[in-house]
């Protein structure tokens, strides 16, 4: 995710752009820069870190112009430099193009553009479309808007774009696709941005973009076409939020906000990970066939949440990849004398990839020899930094303490990684391969189904808002998800929760459950080892002592036994700890709100614990 905003007008444009941008700065920190119109030749300031960098940078060089485009970056292809930060500009220096979202094809387009004598200054995928938008404006005829229009033929990604010419200052060109672009219509004045938190001081007046549309404003007023370029009638709306509002998009609280962002965080995830022959792409985890074959043990270290995915991760590639792998706590690791060689890899999950726990287990893996792969959040962290590869998610910044989308988004990346590993070493067909991907393209849409039913799941946590404790019981590789759906309901709502798997509760934590005791069953897929049907009888064991079990079932598996049913979509059963998470997920949500807990910083919680 990243803050984009443009702005036309009569003010001095770089006010406007920096508000904008401070209001936008949730979406991404990583560097900041702005674009000023000044006519003949574009002013342009941008720098790493956060927008005081870029405002402490400001002098009296600054011109006074009235037009612009911003831009405060969340690092997806190039790490949070001051090169690679936004905006991009041509090699006259006279078109700027600030962009969110990911250019699938943007390689192929740098090696076409190179290769008619453009040359390029970062590692983004930005930065070709800024040459690729100035060719077509010379081809039709300095006409942005045009060249708008045929740049996004060319594109592939999900992306929000904005540029502007110095040609033509105040004339600024948007475009959005699977990616966020509301206008905010003033009185002389317009803006674009990413949201409307950015404009919303400004004016209450939006018009909402829909797909593939291209949107030109100017202090006169606003055009938008589709690609053909027919004139498409603006839809006007009131902005009804507060500023505060805005920033969390009308959500009460990030961790809501992030919750109901995880269908488009795995889907940015899944993006481009299929070649058109079948082949799982995953080329920065830089390593050859031939290592990938030598593999003979995979250890994933990880911390929390993290630590879930990785249990995951061991039931994924056992299955698919059939190499050993063993998960570690990070801070249990790190003192034993673990066995490992330059045949091992380890994988460290971390959101933040600041995590101190994971980062001094990476060390200690690397002394003994170890290849180390991150999976992270945050682009140029310093566990990345200090790992052989990294492999990116995409969920954007991660705000409220408590984790979401980016779980679910490292899930992803392991699946991405198991299957990538069987490809390699030759025990999945590409055929198996690839149907397995197009489920997982399927998830998305699954998570919003779930996401469409989560007000009765909130009416019905604040029916358990007195409980003394809850338990969480999962079997197989719903057991990760009984684990993170207690560690949710801790962290959030400050109460006793354990999670167990179903098969052990005979062996002692059945004396835990009393007259009342709250137990959330996760029911296996009916499809793997008649697994439901132990299932059903842990949650009859538990009935019968006085337990009032919530039980998560795919549509159209039999429960008997339940005090309430939570139905989530079928999906194979590999992939179902992405759907049943997502109800646990807002069930702490939601209990945290009934104990009138801070939802979004918990009491003795960091977002990145960096120290051990
Ligand atoms: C999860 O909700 C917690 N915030 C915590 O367990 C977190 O997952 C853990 O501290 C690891 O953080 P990391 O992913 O940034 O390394």
């Amino acid at each position: 995710m990243c803050g984009i905003v443009g702005y036309t007008g009569p003010q001095s444009a770089v006010v406007p752009l920096i508000e904008g941008l401070r209001r936008l700065e949730y979406r991404g920190y990583d560097s900041a820069g702005i674009a000023l119109g000044t006519p003949g030749t574009l002013f342009i300031e941008k720098r790493a870190g956060k927008l005081v960098n870029l405002e402490e940078s400001f002098d009296e060089s600054l011109p006074v112009v009235h037009s612009g485009i911003g831009h405060t970056r969340w690092a997806t292809h190039g790490g949070p430099t001051d090169r690679n930060a936004h905006p991009h500009v041509d090699n006259e220096g006279k078109l700027a193009v600030i962009h969110n979202g990911i250019i699938e094809n943007y390689s192929a387009l740098k090696a076409e553009l190179q290769s008619r004598g453009h040359t390029f200054k970062s590692e983004t995928d930005t930065e070709s479309v800024a040459h690729l938008l100035s060719d077509l404006r010379k081809e039709h005829k300095g006409d942005l808007t045009a060249a708008m229009r045929a740049a996004v033929k060319l594109l592939r990604g999900s992306f929000t774009l904005l540029a502007i010419h110095a040609d033509a200052p105040d004339v600024i060109v948007g475009v959005r696709r699977n990616s966020p672009l509301v206008v905010g219509l003033g009185k002389g004045e317009n803006f674009m941005a990413s949201d409307v938190a950015a404009f919303i001081e400004y004016t209450k007046r939006a018009v909402e973009l829909g797909q593939d549309e291209v949107v030109t404003i100017t202090p006169q007023g606003i055009l938008i076409t589709d690609l053909e370029g027919k004139a498409v009638a603006p839809k006007e709306y009131e902005i009804s939020w507060s500023a505060e509002a805005a920033q969390k998009g009308g959500f009460t609280h990030f961790m809501l906000k992030e919750i109901f962002e995880q269908p488009k965080a795995v889907a940015d995830t899944l993006i481009g990970r299929l070649s058109d022959n079948n082949q799982i792409v995953l080329d920065e985890i830089r390593m050859s066939s031939a290592e990938i074959k030598d593999l003979k043990k995979i250890l994933v270290i990880a911390c929390g949440t993290a630590y879930h995915a990785g249990m995951i991760a061991k039931y994924a590639i056992e299955k698919w990849a059939k190499i050993p792998v063993e998960v570690e706590i990070a801070s249990e690791f790190r003192y034993r004398d673990p066995i490992i060689n330059k045949s091992t890899l380890v994988i460290a999950i971390s959101q933040s990839g600041e995590t101190m726990d994971t980062l001094m287990a990476i060390r200690h893996a690397k002394s003994a020899g170890a290849r180390v792969l991150a999976i992270c959040n945050t682009n140029s962290s310093t566990i990345p930094r200090e790992s052989d590869a990294v492999l990116y998610t995409h969920a954007g910044p991660e705000i409220a303490v408590a984790s979401t989308k980016a779980f679910l988004t490292q899930v992803i990346a392991v699946y991405l990684i198991g299957l990538h590993l069987a490809q390699v070493r030759g025990v999945m067909k590409d055929s198996q391969v690839a149907q397995l991907y197009y489920e997982m393209l399927e998830l998305p849409g699954k998570i919003e189904q779930i996401l469409e039913t989560v007000e009765p799941l909130r009416t019905l946590t604040r029916s358990f808002a007195q409980s003394e404790s809850v338990l969480f019981l999962g079997r197989n590789i719903g057991y990760p998800v009984a684990l993170e759906g207690a560690l949710k309901l801790k962290e959030l709502a400050y109460m006793h929760a354990e999670g167990f798997a179903g098969g052990e509760l005979k062996h002692g934590p059945i004396a835990l459950i009393d007259k009342g005791t709250p137990v959330i069953a996760i029911l296996p897929s009916s499809h793997e080892h008649a697994l439901d049907e132990k299932m059903l009888s842990n949650i009859q064991e538990v009935k019968a002592r006085g337990a009032r079990v919530i039980v998560i079932a795919q549509e159209s598996d039999e429960v008997v036994g339940a005090e309430h049913i939570i139905r989530i979509p079928r999906a194979s059963a590999i992939f179902q700890p992405i759907l049943a998470t997502v109800p646990l997920q807002v069930f702490a949500y939601e209990m945290a709100i009934c104990r009138g807990n801070d939802v979004d910083q918990p009491r003795n919680l960091a977002k990145s614990v960096t120290v051990e």
